[in-house]
């Protein structure tokens, strides 16, 4: 039984579909991030499980209970919004106590407990200004140890970083991870997060498990490394890592008893990889998008045997690696290679693909032909 549990939540404003028949489950004390571009419903599936916004189909069950209908203040969840939302007219110490003050919880309780949460996420020194006195990260700190007063059941996190500058983002980033950390180590309450996010690096960074969300439905639940190892379709494929995965159209040919992946009278091996895609499909040919990410294409010297013909058109230093735009045919492939390998722009070159590290989609249904 999953502690929180989405069954074909479904959402219509007015025609339109926001959420599409979801179905989500999330253990107590893991930190799930709901991954997607603009528009694909994570705000909407976040607000439906707080209790802001109701349904059109389907059902909510935490911890067992069906909690479909429950109002927000039934619910025991926090909520910290993407525009933080603190009250400009009260305090710091005011705005994190506001939930608890409401409950009627004793002054010396409330006392506490803001001073527990303001140190945990250490704004101790700041209870006494006002929002407008703060800047972007300390605002983004009471926020959150708004939600922390609350011990709920659930956090429920939109975007919380996404109005900071990179620098100060990459350090809230690890905050939210050990405070995560320690909250889910907590012997009462383990903290269990449901974070929204359209950046990918928090997504990998941050999440136990990632679901990945477009156009209202998820379209792979894994955890970051099989989501970036074992991307199930294009669409996660593409979302997932930077820069994006290579995808080149082409088919899938049996070469005496091996097989190769061909486009445009170019032909590069893929032994096993690919021999054993063509026999469950069982056909000598058929048509397949490859994809590489672009660490995995290896760069040989011109004429390297198996290795396709290339031209190296740009190279980019990144600092760690070197970008290296490459033209095969009509073709433009990315790859990233160390700084230490001596490539120079207009130079021939050989490439090829880590047979292990090569993927292979349906053109037709976009799904990853490996498993
Ligand atoms: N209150 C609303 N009324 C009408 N359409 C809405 C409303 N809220 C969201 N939508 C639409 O639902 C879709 C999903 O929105 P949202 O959940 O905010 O996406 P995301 O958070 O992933 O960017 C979008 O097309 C958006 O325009
Ligand atoms: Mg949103």
């Amino acid at each position: 039984m999953g502690f929180l549990k989405l069954e074909k939540i479904t959402k219509r404003f007015s025609g339109s579909v926001a959420v599409d028949h979801l179905d989500l489950e999330v253990e107590e004390g893991e930190f799930l991030v709901l991954l997607g571009p603009s528009g694909c419903g994570k705000t909407t599936t976040l607000r439906i499980i707080a209790g802001l916004e109701v349904q059109t189909e389907g059902k909510i069950t935490l911890e067992g209970k069906d909690i479909s209908d429950a109002p927000p203040e039934r619910r025991d969840m926090a909520m910290v919004f993407q525009n933080l939302a603190l009250y400009p007219h009260m305090t710091v110490f005011n705005n994190i106590a506001f939930y608890l003050q409401n409950i009627r919880t004793s002054k010396e309780t409330i006392e506490e407990k803001v001073q527990h949460a303001a140190q945990t996420v250490g704004i101790q020194e700041l209870l006494l200004r006002y929002p407008d006195q703060l800047s972007g990260g300390q605002r983004q700190r009471v926020a959150v140890a708004r939600a922390l007063v609350r011990s709920p059941k659930v956090f429920l996190l939109d975007e919380p970083l996404s109005s900071l500058d990179a620098k100060l983002r990459a350090g809230m980033r690890s905050e939210l991870k050990l405070l995560h950390k320690n909250l889910s180590q907590s012997k009462e309450r383990k903290g269990t997060f449901i974070y929204v996010t359209h950046d990918q690096v928090e997504a990998l960074t941050l999440g136990t498990r990632v679901a990945v969300m477009n156009k209202g439905s998820i379209v792979q639940l894994s955890t970051p490394r099989d989501l970036y190892n074992k991307p199930r379709n294009l669409f996660a494929s593409t979302f997932v890592g930077s820069p994006s995965m290579n995808l080149i159209e082409g088919s899938l040919e049996r070469t005496n008893g091996s097989a190769a992946f061909c486009f445009q009278g170019h032909c590069i091996g893929l032994g096993d990889v690919g021999a054993g895609v063509l026999s469950r499909a069982n056909c000598a040919q058929m048509p397949v998008v490859l994809g590489i990410r672009p660490e995995s294409v290896k760069i040989a010297g011109s004429g390297a045997a198996g290795a396709l013909g290339a031209q190296v058109i740009t190279v980019e230093p990144l600092g760690q690696n070197n970008l290296i735009n490459l033209q095969v045919g009509d073709r433009m492939l990315i790859a990233l290679v160390s700084p230490d390998l001596a490539i120079h722009e207009g130079e021939e070159v050989g490439v090829y693909f880590q047979p292990e590290a090569t993927h292979l989609f349906d053109p037709q249904t976009e799904e990853n032909l490996l498993g």
